[in-house]
Parts: C-alpha cells; sequence; structure tokens
C-alpha cells in the first residue's frame, strides 16, 4: 500500500479536494469498465478509492459530493437498448480487503441484530464471479425479460440476448408465480482464448480479459453474435418473488440449483469469522484452477429474516460483504508527469506510463496525487518511501486494486537515469497561466485564474450538466468541451446553455451541420434544454459548482431555506463568521463554518454572483419540499431513543426511522417530536415530559411504524 495522506489527518479542504479527485477518477474509470468494456485500471485499485472516498466521506458527512462513486452502482446504460426498471433495485456489495475487515463484519451485524459475540450467526460464503450482473424476470415459469443492471434501478433490456445462453432456463417448474432471478454472466477461460482467437483470425481485436469479453458479449445488439459467444450464468440471488424461495440463503441457492439454474459448488455455510477465513483462504487457493474468474469471497447472512432486518445502505446491503482478493503490481517506465487542472482549479498530476499489462488490464496512466506525494513527503511534510521521489525516466511499480484508476507505489533508484532531474511542479496554471497558489495546510495547489481559465469553465460547465445537477439529455462532457471552443454558438457559462435554446430555429440550423450533430438530435438537445428550465433547487444549488458544496449538501440547503429567493437574501446579506444570517447558516446540521464560507464568497464575488444573475433569468425554480418518505407516520419527525431498547439495537432502531424520512436526534430539546423511552430511560424521559413532548414505549414505537416486530 501506498503512503498517501492518512484520512484521519485530512484538514476539510483537503478533504473536498480529494473527493473531488476521487470522483473524478473513479467516474471515469467506471464509464470505461461498463460501457466501454475496456478498463483503466484493475478492481484492486478501483475499490480501494472507493473505500478512500467513503472513508473521507464518513468523517467529512457535508462534504459528500452527489457524483460521489459511494451511491453508484455500475455506469450509465449505454444506449441502443429499451431501459427496464428494476421491480427490486439491483444493489452492489461493499468491499473489505483484510482479514480486520471481516472480522469487522461480522461484530458490525451482531452488534446491529444486538447478538452477543459468542451466539450463533450463520454465514454463507462464495466465489465472487468477475462477470456482469443480470436479472432474469419469470412470470408463470416463463422467462419474461432480462435486464443489466445499469445503474441499479434502470438497466438494459437484453432478454433476446440472455435467451441465447445455455446457462438461462427458459423456462420453469414448481417456481413461485413471479421470480426474479439474479447473478453473474461471465465466459470461461477455455472459451475466451477461442474467441480471442476467432476475434485475431478475422481481424477483430481481442478482449482484454474474459470479464470484458463477456460484457462486449451480452451488450449485442444483434443478438446472433450473442449466440456465438459461450456465454454463462451462476445464479446467486433474487429480486421480486412472489413466494419466498426458502427461509435462509443457503436454501434458496439450493432451490435455484433444483429450478434448474447453474449455482456455484464452493458455496459453504460458515459459523464464525474464523470459517469465513479459512473459507477464503481455500478459494483463494483454487483461483488459479478454476476456469473463470473470481476476485474475491462474498460473504452473506444465512437467515432471510435477519437479512430482512439488517437491510441496505444507500447502495449495499448490511447482510452481506465482498472480500477481495489482494491488488497487483506491474513495473514500468515513467514517461511523463501531466498537469491537470479541474472544476476548482485544483491541478492535479497524471503519470504517463510505458503502457503496461497489470491483471488482465492495459494501464498508461496512474495518479501521483499532488506535488508532495511526488517529492516523496505526505502533506504534513513527513518522508514517505524513504524520501524516494518520483523522476520522469524513472522505473516504478505501478498497482491496481480495484475496477480504477492505478497508483504508483514506489520508484526503482537502481535504474534512475544519471541525469535525471527532481520534477518542478508548475507555479502557474498550465491551461490559462494564472498564479497557482497553495493554501496554508493545502495539499493541493490551485490556479486562482477562476472563471477566466478555460480548463475550470469547462469542467464547471460539465459539472453543471452533470447527472445529479442539470442531466441535460445530450449535452454531455463531449460536447460541452466542443461547445466551449465553437465561436459560432458558444458555451463559455451555464447561461448561455439557455441562450442557445432561445434562438432556436436559427441555432437548430446551424447546429445541425456540424460534426455529430442532425436536424433530429439538435431539436432534441433543445428540447431537453427547455424541459430543464424548471428545475427543483437543491440541483440548482449543486449545480453552481460551488466548492465543498455536493449533493447532499445542496439538499439540505434547499430543505432549510425552502426557496432560491430565501437562498438567496440569506447568502447576499450574510457575513462571514458573525451575524444571524451566518448563524443561520451554522444552524443547518451538515453545514460547518468551511462550506458557509465559501457559500458566502461564491455569492458575494462580482463575477460568479453576476454569472448566477444571467443563469437565474432563465429559470422558473421549483421550491423544496419535504418529499422523501413522505407516507410515512414519522416522516419529518425529529425522534430520540433513550434508556433500553429489548428488541431493538440502537443502530437498528436509528437505521429503521431514518429510512421512514424522520431524524434521530442524541438529545431532547423543543424541537423533539418523539421519545422513545426504554427501561432505565433517565433524564432524557424527564426533560421529554417536562417539554410535554409525546413519548412512547419500544412496543407503542414498533405499532407507529407499522412492524410487528
Ligand atoms: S450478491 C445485494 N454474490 O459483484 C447483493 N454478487 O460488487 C448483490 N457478484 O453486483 C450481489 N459474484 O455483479 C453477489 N456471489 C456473488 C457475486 C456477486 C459476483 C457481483 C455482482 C454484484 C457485484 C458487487
Amino acid at each position: 500500500m501506498p503512503e498517501e495522506m492518512n484520512v484521519d489527518d485530512l484538514s476539510a479542504a483537503e478533504a473536498a479536494a480529494e473527493l473531488q479527485r476521487l470522483a473524478a477518477i473513479l467516474a471515469e474509470a467506471n464509464r470505461a469498465y461498463h460501457t466501454a468494456d475496456a478498463p483503466l485500471m484493475d478492481d484492486a485499485s478501483f475499490d480501494r478509492l472507493k473505500r478512500r472516498n467513503l472513508a473521507i466521506e464518513t468523517r467529512f458527512p457535508h462534504l459528500k459530493r452527489p457524483d460521489s462513486a459511494t451511491d453508484q452502482i455500475g455506469a450509465p446504460i449505454s444506449e441502443g437498448f429499451s431501459k427496464v426498471t428494476h421491480a427490486k433495485r439491483m444493489m452492489s456489495l461493499g468491499n473489505a480487503f483484510g482479514d480486520d475487515d471481516i472480522a469487522d463484519f461480522v461484530k458490525g451485524v451482531q452488534k446491529f441484530l444486538g447478538l452477543g459475540a459468542d451466539q450463533p450467526l450463520e454465514i454463507v460464503a462464495e466465489p465472487k464471479i468477475d462477470g456482469l450482473s443480470l436479472s432474469l424476470r419469470y412470470e408463470g415459469g416463463r422467462l419474461l425479460q432480462a435486464a443489466t443492471r445499469g445503474d441499479g434501478e434502470v438497466g438494459e433490456n437484453v432478454t433476446a440476448n440472455a435467451f441465447m445462453i445455455k446457462d438461462i432456463p427458459q423456462c420453469l417448474e414448481n417456481a413461485p408465480e413471479i421470480l426474479e432471478i439474479r447473478g453473474e454472466v461471465y465466459m470461461s477461460h477455455a472459451d475466451f482464448a477461442a474467441l480471442n482467437q476467432r476475434q485475431i483470425a478475422s481481424g477483430d481485436k481481442p478482449f482484454a480479459n474474459p470479464r470484458n469479453a463477456a460484457a462486449g458479449s451480452m451488450r449485442q445488439l444483434d443478438a446472433t453474435i450473442t449466440r456465438s459467444r459461450p456465454l454463462r450464468f451462476f445464479a446467486y440471488g433474487w429480486g421480486e418473488v412472489s413466494t419466498p424461495l426458502a427461509d435462509s440463503q443457503f436454501d434458496a441457492i439450493k432451490r435455484m440449483a433444483r429450478l434448474g439454474f447453474q449455482t456455484n459448488p464452493e458455496m459453504r455455510l460458515c459459523r464464525n469469522t474464523s470459517e469465513l477465513l479459512q473459507q477464503y483462504r481455500r478459494i483463494e487457493e483454487q483461483r488459479a484452477t478454476l476456469d473463470y474468474d473470481i476476485d474475491g469471497v462474498v460473504y452473506k447472512v444465512n437467515d432471510l429474516g435477519l437479512q430482512e432486518r439488517l437491510g441496505f445502505r444507500s447502495t449495499t446491503p448490511r447482510w452481506a460483504i465482498a472480500h477481495k482478493f489482494p491488488a497487483e503490481i506491474a513495473h514500468t517506465l515513467l514517461q511523463d508527469i501531466e498537469i491537470q487542472v479541474g472544476r476548482t482549479g485544483a491541478l492535479s498530476p497524471v503519470a504517463r506510463l510505458k503502457p503496461v499489462t497489470v491483471g488482465g488490464v492495459v494501464v498508461s496512466n496512474a495518479t501521483l496525487h499532488n506535488e508532495d506525494y511526488i517529492a516523496g513527503r505526505n502533506s504534513r511534510g513527513e518522508v514517505i518511501r524513504e524520501g524516494r521521489d518520483f523522476r520522469i525516466g524513472d522505473w516504478v511499480e505501478v498497482y491496481r486494486a480495484g475496477d480504477v484508476i492505478p497508483k504508483l507505489r514506489d520508484v526503482d533508484l537502481t535504474k534512475r537515469p544519471a541525469d535525471s532531474k527532481p520534477f518542478v511542479f508548475p507555479e502557474t496554471c498550465p491551461e490559462c497561466g494564472s498564479d497557482a497558489l497553495r493554501e496554508a495546510g493545502d495539499s493541493v495547489r490551485r490556479c486562482m485564474g477562476g472563471l477566466i481559465c478555460p480548463a475550470q469553465a469547462v469542467e464547471k460547465l460539465k459539472h453543471f450538466v452533470s447527472r445529479a445537477a442539470f442531466d441535460i439529455e445530450g449535452l454531455g462532457a463531449k460536447q460541452i468541451e466542443a461547445f466551449y471552443a465553437d465561436d459560432q454558438l458558444p458555451i463559455r457559462e451555464p447561461a448561455d446553455i439557455f441562450t442557445l435554446a432561445t434562438r432556436d430555429a436559427v441555432n437548430i440550423s446551424k447546429l445541425k451541420n456540424r460534426d455529430g450533430w442532425g436536424e433530429k438530435s439538435a431539436k432534441n438537445l433543445f428540447a431537453a434544454i427547455e424541459e430543464r428550465r424548471n428545475i427543483p433547487l437543491a440541483r440548482l444549488i449543486f449545480a453552481l459548482g460551488i466548492r465543498h458544496v455536493g449533493d447532499s449538501s445542496a439538499a439540505l440547503l434547499a430543505r432549510h431555506f425552502g426557496t432560491w429567493q430565501a437562498f438567496e437574501a440569506g447568502l447576499t446579506r450574510a457575513e462571514i463568521g458573525q451575524g444571524a444570517e451566518w448563524e443561520d447558516l451554522l444552524s443547518i446540521d451538515g453545514v460547518g463554518a468551511v462550506m458557509a464560507t465559501t457559500l458566502i464568497r461564491h455569492f458575494q464575488q462580482e463575477a460568479s454572483r453576476a454569472s448566477i444573475d444571467r443563469l437565474i433569468r432563465h429559470l422558473t425554480i421549483i421550491p423544496a419540499t419535504n418529499d422523501g418518505q413522505a407516507n410515512s407516520p414519522v416522516s419529518g419527525l425529529t425522534v430520540v431513543f433513550t434508556g433500553t431498547l429489548e428488541r431493538l439495537s440502537r443502530a437498528e432502531a436509528k437505521a429503521g426511522a431514518e429510512a421512514l424520512g424522520a431524524k434521530v436526534a442524541g438529545s431532547v430539546s423543543a424541537r423533539t417530536d418523539i421519545v422513545v423511552a426504554g427501561p432505565g430511560a433517565g433524564s432524557k424521559a424527564k426533560k421529554a415530559a417536562e417539554l410535554g413532548i409525546r413519548t412512547l414505549d419500544e412496543q407503542e414505537w414498533l405499532d407507529l411504524i407499522g412492524r410487528n416486530a
């Protein structure tokens, strides 16, 4: 593992910069991995980045970005297939790497369920297949529809292709009326080798690895091509079912096998952490002899009743985890170091490498974090890699751990050319020439050019149209770059997007003659822009791309202020560090002094404010409502749990309340709506009584939320 700044040591500003960097890297890698079927990095690097991202978000929840990889499962769906909304969301898995992570997982599950460490807890362990997930919907025993995961909610309809896979039964006997089977499509090593030989013989490009071959084969719009590709399928889970398959994970998988699905023969039932780890080592040893790729071992709580109680975090179940195999390493030449400029002006160094294969994927770029990392120091100035710096011309160690961006771990000084020179990090922006400065305590150097820096302007625009922001169909990163450089139809700031669409007829005729545009796509784009003139407040706030304001913070701000007018007035009047408006901002749970300061500066700085004002004229801003879980009886209420709860652990009680839209607070105040008091409740229950706050016992709470525990 390379030395990089410890998450616990990051300042808020460093954390925000790091989250921004991670979001960009993970998004690019994710897209390459899922959409282009050509990964940029191996699974271990990807997972490590995701883990770091999550660790930073856990420390700084208010800095979490809307485009955070934590909330993304897979990649945006590619065009061509019709879309399928999954009856039940297709979840991803949390990742673990070390034995300690597994012990923590087991303890966490026990704690959540209120079980003692010595109470039995059965967990199933099985190989994690490195393929692509598929959901198969059967009604009345017939295969009706097959869909890829897509973004977890909406996938691609690949039914015709699923019919071409031998392992997928088309008719089932004695199956529930509605049954969604989920599993992994993959290609065996032998079939992959034969396919690549055929590809080469016919002059086509060979696939990088079996996973890409499987994904590429499944995404064929022409199902006869899929038929010619030998795909296989392992079933390991389910979505909607009209009657449960069994009471346990293990028995449900056995039932699937009886229904005619291939299930993994290595699945085992374990009773504790040490049995899980034994099973992991056993599967790791077998890995080389298996005829298919696996990238780890998946552990799942066996009892389906317990799975139900454990439930889900935003995209991953609490009842399962993937124990991944370690990263692979390779050695190669560092040919160059390039500096990229991001949306907030951060200068990020990128290593250009002599292409090298790491874990089946060709790697030619790696992140270098920041100038201190290149120089052999962490951001507190402490020596890392025993002070060895990276220089152009060096022989370096690259590693990839997950699906994403590779990193440089170390350098081989014995191979360093005699005339090599330390890398000099630029002190001016390579894009606009403005000064690039480092604030005290910040490991990131930033371009001070603001809106005059084309790199920042383009990145800001890309952010503006991104999925969690304006999400304008037909206007993605590629189109933004083209419009930015276009003198006739320029988009240089957000307002330009809407003026472009205002001069409709003229501009459509101009646009339709451009590369990649026709009359229809031009009209579609303008219609998509039109549609976005009505924009929810939270999306607008997020889209402004203010440093430290991610989508969850934007949602908090929107909910707090309700309308654009209130938000704008608050920020226009606010003074940094004092006064009622400042206090009001800080009263929002999740908004701290750093975010409040950047918000106020953004609104009070002339250029950024003028750009916002030009934009707002084009928009109808939809006020924020508390739409979360509007139908729940506790939605929007603040609840305090106190005393001993007997049926629920604290964590379970909190997660359950939050899932229903309630806010869980630690102390009782006039703002508390409900106090749930178990035996032994002391001062909090007393205070609730004094304030006349509704107080329930555990059973009454369970009745209120409709749970008959
Ligand atoms: S269970 C809610 N079991 O890994 C749990 N997933 O990293 C859903 N995968 O999306 C997944 N082998 O595509 C599960 N034995 C296995 C798996 C497996 C491979 C894939 C699957 C999932 C991804 C998560």
